[in-house]
């Protein structure tokens, strides 16, 4: 009997490569960048199980590529919209991805760009580095505080929690919107949450449902002088939108860490001052990447072994 093909479409530590090894014959691509969809397409060519990334779109086409020994497709995320999972149902291919163990490194970010924002860091660095003179001045730089402030959470989810304990702590009041209305204190409706928050931070994951959730309607109905954070994924805001509402004054900043065509980034968002602009780094610490690898490592091995995938999506 022929070992599992087991593809890797990005580098992962040697670490996480080793009990893969084990388990078959393992593909790893050689490029520092996503596969280009021709590249993945022959990468998983009579693949048993696939770690695939955000980056990779795994869809019909990618599936027949693969062909029929294909069981396991392992994202290497908590999102999964890159993955169509009723086409994987289809084939009987089990589909994974990483719940539980970014929350923390998410949930942290988020404040990262909330504070980055609101106290304008990331202004101050841009000046600071361009050498331009400055000195210590009672109205110099002013940003906003955050104490006594509202923080409205779309998507209450792990992360959304998380993100809420946080900001409790900065002494800020927490309210929240799920499409899922979770039970208990706190939960508002969207149209109270935007009209009633001095900072929306997005948590939801991308559906049909919440694509553009974040649109010109949205972003006019929010507070004047109120800050967008988004963590989540990129086209739950309308970018277009965002830049007009930015460059207009409709609401006073936003930190971005993901993008409707990432990594592409809107160009007027390039171009404005306050907006915070971050490379999709919200799981980006050795400690969490690791775990994640890990984690899409652990499901392929389950599975490939004849067991259950620990964190299998479900259609
Ligand atoms: C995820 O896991 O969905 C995150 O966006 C990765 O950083």
């Amino acid at each position: 009997m022929t070992a599992p093909r087991i593809v890797v479409t990005r580098a992962l530590p040697e670490e996480v490569l080793r009990p893969l090894r084990s388990a078959g014959s393992v593909w790893v691509s050689p490029h520092d960048r996503p596969l280009t969809p021709e590249e993945l397409r022959e990468a998983v060519r009579d693949a048993d199980a696939v770690i695939s990334m955000l980056s990779d779109r795994i869809d019909d086409t990618v599936l027949d590529a693969a062909g029929s020994r294909l069981r396991i497709v392992a994202n290497t995320a908590v999102g999964y919209d890159n993955v169509d999972v009723p086409a994987l149902a289809r084939r009987g291919v089990v589909a994974t991805n990483t719940p539980g163990v970014l929350v923390d490194a998410t949930a942290d970010l988020t404040m990262a760009l909330l504070l980055a924002v609101t106290r304008r860091v990331a202004e101050g660095d841009r000046l600071v580095r361009s050498g331009t003179a400055w000195s210590w001045d009672i109205s110099f730089l002013l940003g906003t505080g955050i104490q006594g402030k509202q923080l409205g959470i779309i998507g209450y989810g792990h992360i959304g929690k998380a993100v809420a304990t946080r900001a409790a702590a900065f002494g800020m009041r927490v309210v929240h919107h799920s499409r899922r209305r979770a039970p208990g204190t706190n939960a508002v409706s969207l149209d109270e949450l935007l009209a009633t928050s001095d900072v929306v931070s997005l948590h939801c994951p991308l559906t049909t449902d919440t694509r553009h959730l974040i649109d010109a309607g949205a972003l006019h109905a929010m507070k004047r002088g109120a800050f967008l954070i988004n963590t989540a994924r990129g086209p739950v805001v309308d970018e277009a939108a965002l830049a007009d509402a930015l460059a207009g004054g409709g609401i006073a900043g936003a930190g971005l860490d993901v993008y409707e065509h990432e990594p592409q980034v809107h160009e007027r968002l390039r171009t404005l001052d306050n907006v915070v602009l971050a490379p999709h780094l919200g799981s980006a610490t050795v400690e969490t990447r690791t775990r994640m690898a890990q984690l899409a490592a652990e499901n392929v091995v389950a599975v490939l072994s004849g067991g259950q995938a620990p964190t299998p999506i479900s259609v």
